[in-house]
């Protein structure tokens, strides 16, 4: 079997595209696969009933991303990949790249190919590169490591040492949105106005920066206010939507220290930094049913 695990990303998405540092989180849910022998290859998608060929000039983006893994190996018999997934697709918790990683860390294991989790993650790349043009890395790479850590463009990850566990509520838009448009759109407020955004960019990196540092030291009241100037600073690069400043204030009114978009935005999901476990309950209840805690220790 192979997994992937998702992520959420604490601070720096889209910034990080661009060269800047962010911190990020695996969770528990994520994406198994298991790949076999077959007449021919096959990957098998439950969560939406899908059976797709590998293509590299195919229509469908899983095609050429199957295809593009697949060009990887040499000498292999045909495989059927079967894939199941517990996150939601387009959300911003790394459906997408949990998936590759999972598809890939199968393949290895039917091929008795063993490598690094650090190398599966950066093997994934290719298959993020299909869906979404300029991926940082960083949902590949924290879908094959996890943890808790610093990520910049390019190099490996940095494991953050975290004092105390982080108890975090995830909820859902229920709005999925395009990684690619999200990012597409911020690099055209760059080019139109690469004062402000490359302010913006600075201003998120001192947070990260900052959050590091009350990731090491416990101090989560610090922490959780960086967490909510994050998610201004996205919003000024219109990544927030009505539902999700809605979930935020609904987060923060039930305890949350601090609350903010995660991943692309445009919809997808927020989180919530909650000070303890019961905390961390109530707020998911005031968020609805489809919210869910990840407690993550590192
Ligand atoms: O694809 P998502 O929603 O998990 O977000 C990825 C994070 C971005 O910074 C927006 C893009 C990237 O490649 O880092």
């Amino acid at each position: 079997m192979g997994f992937g695990r998702g992520k959420v990303i604490l601070l720096g998405e889209h910034a990080v595209v661009h060269g800047y540092p962010a911190i990020a989180v695996g969770i528990e849910k994520g994406a198994h696969a298991e790949a076999v022998p077959a007449e021919r290859d096959l990957l098998l998608l439950d969560p939406w009933d899908l059976a797709l060929a590998p293509d590299p000039e195919g229509g469908e983006p899983l095609q050429r991303a199957f295809a593009a893994v697949l060009r990887r190996y040499d000498d292999r018999p045909p495989l059927e990949v079967r894939v199941t997934a517990e996150l939601p697709a387009g959300a911003g918790l790394g459906c997408s790249a949990a998936i590759g990683v999972a598809v890939i860390d199968a393949i290895d294991g039917v091929l008795r190919i063993t490598r690094s989790r650090a190398e599966l993650g950066e093997a994934a790349l290719v298959w993020e590169e299909v869906f979404h043009g300029n991926p940082s890395g960083i949902d590949n790479a924290m879908s094959a490591v996890g943890g808790v850590a610093l990520f910049v463009r390019g190099k490996p990850l940095r494991p953050i040492h975290s004092r105390k566990p982080l108890c975090l509520v995830v909820g859902f838009s229920g709005e999925s949105s395009s990684t690619r448009e999200m990012v597409a759109s911020v690099q055209r407020q760059l080019e139109r106005d690469p004062d402000r955004v490359g302010n913006t960019f600075a201003a998120i990196e001192t947070l990260v920066r900052n959050a590091t540092l009350a990731i090491e030291g416990g101090d989560l009241i610090a922490l959780g206010q960086l967490l909510d100037l994050n998610h201004r600073l996205l919003s000024s690069l219109m990544l927030s939507t009505t539902k999700i400043e809605a979930m935020c204030q609904i987060a923060r009114d039930a305890g949350a220290l601090g609350a903010k978009i995660t991943g692309a935005g445009g919809g997808g999901c927020m989180f919530a930094l909650a000070p303890d476990l019961d905390t961390a309950d109530r707020i998911r209840e005031a968020l609805g049913r489809e919210a869910f805690v990840a407690e993550v220790h590192a």
